[in-house]
Parts: structure tokens; C-alpha cells; sequence
């Protein structure tokens, strides 16, 4: 049976793609940092899913999680956290975490799996980014800069995996746009998270069920939904339009996020 290790998996999208994965016939491990709450998500999973204890920022602990697998096929970087304010109010060692879990977090995975699949000469990480590492919206400023990075060291892998004539070892990245999990339940009277709001607000398990489309079909870049990737890269290419529609959009936000509060939120 193929193994395939998610972190973060105990909890929002990450628990779906577990589900999934388990659904397609993987043995996965439920890799997070809140060690109880791996135990439950394993449990609910059933026999095919296991608990891993991990902190992502911890390179040697992902090197050894990546080599007690059993037959590692899939590697799913999921693991992060979003703190919102704008990006002088941080305090530093809230920018220090984001950094670690979104950016090193992911690039230690990625490197970990990636020491087994090069071995193998197969094998697919799957990291999930978000629109934020395609544009940096206000008040998720520091988080978009960990995607960005986090985006930027995914796609310049794949390009160096290529450059050494490795072929059947893929990365692919998913940037989906907001996703009701328990990273935004205590964000919807936030104003600082109206960007979350700014589109679709999708549930786990939709993003989970597109990301299994990569298992057959690996992307460099799987936005979701993929209009919202045309538009903030517009942004991204005229900076200058987006500086002067940013008013606009972010007012358009705060109302969908206003609405969304008061006509109840999806089940949790
Ligand atoms: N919720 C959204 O709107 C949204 C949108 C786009 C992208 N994303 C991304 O999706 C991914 C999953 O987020 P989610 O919304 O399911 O959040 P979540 O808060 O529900 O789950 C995050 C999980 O990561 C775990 N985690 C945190 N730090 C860790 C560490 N150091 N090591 C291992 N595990 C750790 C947590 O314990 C939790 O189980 C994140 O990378 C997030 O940035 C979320």
C-alpha cells in the first residue's frame, strides 16, 4: 500500500486531504504538531491512518518522519498558520512563527520527501500555498510573504529537479482561495481577515477533492478557483491598479465577510 504523510493533518484542509488520501487506498500519516488532536483525526480515519507527532520547523524531525513511511509516494506540505494585522504591528516573533511553519515548515518537507523520492526517482510532494502567495493583500501582508517565498522555493525546485534530469519526481502547488477551517473560525470579526473573504469561500473538502487531481495529473500551479488567479496576478502585473483598486476591493471584503457572519456561519 502506498504511504503518503500530511502535515497539519489533523485539522481543516488538511484533515480532508487525509480523508481523501485514505479514500484512494494511501496509508497516511496524520502529521501535527497538536499530537492529540493527530491521535483523533487518526481515529476517525480508521485503520489506514496513523498519528506522527511533528513540528515542521524541526528539519531533522521531518527527515526521520519522511524515512519511517512505509513506500512514501505523496508528501503533503499543509501545515500553517495565519496571524493578521498590518505589517509593522507584528510583533517579531509573530513574524519569526509564520516564517517558520509556512516557509521553512514547507521547504523542510519538501526536502525531507524529496531525499527519499530522488533516491526512488519517484514521487509527488503537493504544497499548499494559497492566492496570498500570488499577491499580498492588507492586513495578511507578513502571511503573503511566507507564501510568496514558500511559492517561489515549490516552483524553483521543480525547475532544479528538471536541470538534473529528474523526471518523475513532481511538486505541485495549490492556491486556493479562503477555505472555512478552523484557521479563520475566530477571524470573521477580524477586518484584518476581510482579504479571506475577498472571493470564493471554499469548504475543505472541495479544495481536498481538486488537490487528488494532481495525484494523476501533476500542476506546477493549481489555483483555486482558477478566475481568482487571473485577476490577483493582474494585480500583481499593473501594482500601480491594484494600489488604486485595493480601496475598492477590500470594501467589497469586509461587507462579504460582514454578511458571512450574520447569516451564519457553514457548520464547523
Ligand atoms: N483557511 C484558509 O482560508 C486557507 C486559504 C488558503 C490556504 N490555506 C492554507 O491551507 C493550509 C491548511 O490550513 P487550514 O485552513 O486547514 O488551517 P487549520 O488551522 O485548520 O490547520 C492547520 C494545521 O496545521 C497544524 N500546525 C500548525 N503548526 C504546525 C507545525 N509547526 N508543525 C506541524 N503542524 C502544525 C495545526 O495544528 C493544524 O492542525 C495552510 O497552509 C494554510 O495557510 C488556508
Amino acid at each position: 500500500m502506498p504511504g503518503a504523510l500530511v502535515t497539519g493533518g489533523a485539522s481543516g484542509l488538511g484533515f480532508a486531504i487525509s480523508r481523501a488520501l485514505v479514500e484512494r487506498g494511501f496509508e497516511v500519516w496524520i502529521a501535527d504538531i497538536d499530537e492529540g488532536a493527530a491521535a483523533a483525526a487518526a481515529a476517525q480515519l480508521g485503520p489506514r491512518a496513523r498519528p506522527l507527532w511533528l513540528d515542521v520547523a524541526d528539519r531533522a524531525a521531518c527527515d526521520s518522519a519522511a524515512a519511517a513511511v512505509t513506500d512514501l509516494a505523496v508528501w503533503v506540505n499543509n501545515a500553517g498558520i495565519l496571524r493578521t494585522r498590518p505589517s509593522w504591528e507584528h510583533p517579531a516573533d509573530e513574524v519569526a512563527a509564520m516564517f517558520a511553519v509556512n516557509t521553512t515548515g514547507l521547504i523542510n518537507g519538501t526536502l525531507a520527501a524529496l531525499a527519499v523520492f530522488r533516491a526512488r526517482r519517484r514521487g509527488h510532494v503537493i504544497n499548499i500555498i494559497s492566492l496570498a502567495g500570488l499577491v499580498a493583500p492588507p492586513g495578511e501582508t507578513v502571511y503573503a510573504a511566507t507564501k510568496h517565498a514558500a511559492l517561489a522555493f515549490s516552483t524553483g525546485t521543480l525547475l532544479d529537479l528538471r536541470a538534473a534530469g529528474v523526471r518523475d519526481v513532481h511538486i505541485s502547488s495549490v492556491c486556493p482561495d479562503g477555505i472555512w477551517t478552523p484557521m479563520l473560525y475566530d477571524k470573521v470579526d477580524d477586518p484584518q481577515a476581510a482579504p479571506s473573504w475577498s472571493g470564493v469561500m471554499f469548504r475543505p473538502e472541495q479544495v481536498a477533492a481538486r488537490a487528488m487531481t494532481l495525484i494523476d495529473r501533476p500542476r506546477p500551479i493549481l489555483v483555486l478557483p482558477r478566475w481568482r488567479g487571473a485577476l490577483v496576478r493582474t494585480f500583481d502585473a499593473f501594482p500601480r491598479l491594484g494600489l488604486r483598486l485595493a480601496p475598492l476591493v477590500m470594501a467589497d471584503a469586509r461587507r462579504k465577510q460582514r454578511a458571512f457572519a450574520r447569516k451564519g456561519r457553514p457548520p464547523a
